[in-house]
């Protein structure tokens, strides 16, 4: 069991900066109840609210949620659609309540692939929400951490061929700067759902010294209490970076 203090961190620790979820198993979560996987995706977006909720309450600064891969396109389109129109009708009926909330908003990914409702919808929301100063909410929505890498060496290579940085100055810091992430914490906890131990095209370049949870709670099962037991288990790491620490 979880104890918490009365600001709500766990074990009287601060929680972690940076939280980012891969959340699976809203499929498997609908066939064991022998529904369509729609409702598994909506069941999903409870836990999402319950989640960004939570976040905010333990004074988490950064949370990026995995909503939708650059390979998820390859689903059937009734699926493919299906996701584009709860992403819609989330950005529609959601914005209001994040703004309540003092949540910012960011969405990384290749946005181009939607419709234009849902890009001029995603840019409102996100300038709408650019004052808030609580927790940073950030989706990534068809998005893989490959393309990431791959449009920040291409922004890198424009800025070159104009004369605005020098080949010999390309360093990690300076990668970092062209990355979706750029102005958040490096992620310090990576959760995934639903029993799978792999990336899947997630974060790369930010998941460097990121510590991982899996645990086989399925997405539209995962709550506040999940939340917490991975916080907990985040703060029973030794994190030395590489160091050796106490020797
Ligand atoms: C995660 O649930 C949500 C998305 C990938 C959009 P899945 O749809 O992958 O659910 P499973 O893995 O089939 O159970
Ligand atoms: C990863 O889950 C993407 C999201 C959770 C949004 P998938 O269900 O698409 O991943 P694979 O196909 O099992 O690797
Ligand atoms: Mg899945």
């Amino acid at each position: 069991m979880s104890s918490k203090n009365d600001s709500g961190n766990i074990s009287g620790m601060p929680p972690p900066q940076h939280i980012a979820i891969i959340m699976d198993g809203n499929g498997r979560w609908a066939k064991s109840k022998h529904l369509p996987r729609s409702r598994g995706h909506q069941k999903g977006v409870q836990t999402v609210r319950k989640v960004v909720k939570h976040c905010a309450k333990l004074g988490v600064s950064s949370l990026t949620l995995f909503a939708f891969s650059s390979e998820n396109m390859k689903r059937s389109s009734e699926e493919v659609g299906l996701l584009f129109k709860l992403f819609l009708s989330v950005l529609k009926t959601e914005t209001k309540k994040l703004k309540e909330n003092n949540i910012r908003l960011k969405i990384i990914g290749d946005l181009s692939a939607f419709t234009p409702e849902i890009i001029s919808l995603a840019n409102e929301a996100e300038a709408s929400l650019q004052k808030n100063t609580g927790l940073t909410l950030v989706i990534a929505a068809n998005y893989g951490g490959q393309w990431d890498i791959t449009e920040s060496a291409k922004k890198i290579a424009i800025d070159v061929s104009k004369g605005l940085i020098a080949p010999d100055n390309i360093n990690t810091d300076l990668f970092g700067r062209y990355t979706s992430l750029s102005e958040l914490p490096s992620v310090d906890l990576l959760i995934r759902t639903s029993g799978e131990v792999r990336l899947s095209n997630f974060l790369l370049w930010d998941i460097a010294y990121s510590e991982f949870y899996f645990c086989k709670t399925l997405w539209p099962d995962f709550n506040e209490k999940s939340l917490d037991e991975a916080i907990k288990n985040f703060h029973s790491r030794e994190r030395r970076f590489g160091e050796r620490n106490g020797e």
